[in-house]
């Protein structure tokens, strides 16, 4: 059977978002019509994903509720004579079981990944990040040629990357490979958060991962790293240097990395998928022309 699970660590504190998340998952925030995770499940759905582990912790309730089945609020729609709006409950009924695990210590990804461990045994699986959306309205199946390439190559792992700025290269985990400009690549290192310079190549992990069960091994023997945390990106290396393989695949130019991360990209993303959208993206449009016209709104 094909790797059908993913896991989707969403219990980082979203701090440089701060005060929009403070009693607020950032997996939550709004971009367009829909909260940030809600794209990242309809990607892996779409990806033949089945089954999802959610890493969570206790300021992430919401999360949970959000995919849990409402029908008290089904009822009211219909009552109240709002049944086109039940099409936006559609995503509750997606073919997809939902399991939730605590990332009971703030330790870093690596860690939260390592908290799945009892779960997925001895299996490969998917690894989403929750918040960041592949794609706009999150129309990729980058998951989908990443699996077919971990199976078909029988490697440890397959991660996705996208070609950054350089001087953006401090925020990602950086591909080391003798074959940058490739589609698919081999990794030979990859490297958390290297300064401007001595970074290996221009390409960003993309927040996407395939892993075989021995990811787990490395994350147990990984020191604490970049931020004190103890990094995926870290274990990662460790693997490579045991000279198990490892390869990256491109995103596709239409499948641009939206990362809500941070102000200045969340801002962006929300901009983009409300403007591209199919009921409101029109007047909204008419709207932004209106206050750039008007110099005392716009500045
Ligand atoms: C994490 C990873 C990093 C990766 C990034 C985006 O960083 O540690 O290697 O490039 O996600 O996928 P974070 O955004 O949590 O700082």
């Amino acid at each position: 059977m094909s790797i059908d699970i993913a896991v989707v660590p969403v219990a980082g504190r979203g701090t440089r978002l701060l005060p929009a998340t403070k009693s607020q998952p950032k997996e939550m925030l709004p971009v367009g019509r829909k909260p940030v995770v809600q794209y990242v499940v309809e990607e892996l759905a779409k990806s033949e994903i089945r089954r999802l582990l959610f890493i969570t912790d206790s300021r992430k309730t919401q999360i949970e509720n959000h995919f849990d089945e409402d029908g008290e609020l089904i009822d009211f729609l219909r009552r109240t004579g709002r049944e086109e709006q039940l099409a936006d409950l559609e995503f509750e009924r997606q073919k997809m079981e939902y399991f939730y695990t605590r990332q009971r210590r703030q330790l870093g990804l690596g860690h939260a990944v390592l908290c799945a461990k009892p779960l997925i045994g001895d299996q490969p699986f998917v690894v989403a990040l929750g918040d960041s959306i592949i794609g706009l309205h999150a129309e990729s199946d980058i998951v989908r040629r990443m699996i077919r390439h971990f199976e078909a190559t029988g490697a440890e792992a397959v991660v996705a990357f996208e070609q950054v700025p350089a001087r953006d290269v401090v925020q990602y985990g950086i591909a080391q490979t003798p074959t940058p400009d490739a589609e698919t690549f081999e990794l030979t290192d990859v490297v958390e958060k290297p300064a401007v310079g001595e970074a290996p190549s221009t390409l960003a992990v993309a927040a996407r991962y395939v892993f075989g069960p021995s990811i787990f091994d490395y994350l147990e023997q990984t020191p604490p790293g970049k931020g004190g945390e103890i990094q995926l990106t870290d274990a990662m290396r460790l693997m490579l240097k045991d000279g198990r393989t490892a390869y990256g695949l491109r995103l596709h130019s239409g499948e641009r990395r939206f990362d809500i991360g941070n102000f200045d990209s969340y801002f962006r993303a929300f901009f983009e998928f409300a403007l591209s959208d199919p009921r409101y993206g029109e007047s909204l449009r008419e709207y932004i022309k209106t206050i750039l016209a008007n110099p005392k709104l716009g500045s």
